[in-house]
């Protein structure tokens, strides 16, 4: 047990000597990803991607047979998975099986991080989109599923690194969620960063990671600015582990850029509650923070 350095000191240590890593990011997802972004998106190569990975495979089969499409035939391959529920749908499918593996733990303490941080990252993909094409920019729908899906990675990392150290009684006892709370605050652009960057991620989702706090941002990506909109709005009405009531959740500059109104910010608040239900029940795989 190491007692002479503080909490923020340990976990640095712990970063820096590559102690804790997450798997490599998915190799099928990101080539679907990457596949669907074409001009000319051919449904067999996406097919072959998602054959030649079996454990994908049956759980894309699992989803198209779920309650949600209960009354229709039963689906039996691939290609009738993705005439069913749709590229892009299988698409988000894909990164939401292969992202959700990273937040599954068993340790009680942690838990109740990862799944607050799984259904953040889940609300803001899936609210994100709704804001690409209510703001028109309904081409970047895939692109800002994907960037918001991991925006907040470098939170994944952080928790799995103060998981370690608690299994390895590193510190006398674990520090108050509100010392934890500051520490993933400061820490997590900057290890997401990272992170994407080792998984060989485009630029454009690494800057999402990276300046998705900072106070001046890239007026080009629009990922950026939708992400941006929709995180600081999570934080606003509590979904998320940042209780933000000061003055960086305004949304002001991001909502001007997209000329939205109180109306329909208002409306973007009820699709953030509205998402949390569906994150529930048709994607059934993230149940709400405790
Ligand atoms: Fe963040
Ligand atoms: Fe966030």
């Amino acid at each position: 047990m190491q007692t002479d350095r503080s909490f923020l000191e340990i976990i640095e240590e712990y970063v820096e000597s590559d102690k804790v890593t997450l798997p490599p990011f998915d190799k099928t997802a990101l080539r679907i990803q990457q596949e669907i972004q074409k001009k000319e998106v051919q449904i067999s190569k996406i097919e072959k991607l998602i054959i030649a990975d079996p454990a994908m495979s049956s759980q894309i089969l699992k989803v198209a047979n779920s309650a949600f499409f209960r009354g229709l035939s039963k689906v039996m391959t691939i290609r009738e998975a993705i005439v069913r529920m749709g590229l892009d749908e299988i698409t988000r499918m894909a990164l939401i099986l292969t992202q959700k593996k990273l937040y599954e733990t068993n340790d009680t303490f942690i838990k109740n991080y990862r799944n607050a941080l799984w259904q953040h990252a889940l609300v803001c993909a899936l609210v994100s989109q709704w804001v690409a094409r209510e703001a028109g920019f309904e081409e970047t729908t895939q692109e800002v599923f994907f960037a918001s899906l991991m925006h907040d990675i470098g939170k994944l990392f952080l928790i799995t690194v103060i998981e370690k150290i608690k299994s390895a009684k590193d510190v006398p006892f674990m520090p108050s969620s509100a010392v934890i709370n500051e520490i993933i605050k400061g820490q997590h652009a900057e290890q997401g960063y990272n992170l994407l960057k080792k998984w060989n991620i485009p630029d454009k989702y690494c800057q999402v990671a990276k300046e998705h706090h900072d106070e001046k941002f890239d007026t080009t990506n629009v990922s950026l600015i939708i992400l941006r909109l929709v995180n600081k709005t999570c934080n606003k009405i509590g979904v998320s582990i940042e209780k933000n009531n000061d003055a960086a959740t305004s949304v002001t500059a991001e909502a001007a850029f997209f000329g939205f109104s109180e109306i329909k910010l208002a409306e973007l608040e009820l699709q953030i509650e509205d998402s949390i239900k569906r994150v529930g029940s048709h994607y059934n795989i993230g149940g709400p923070a405790k």
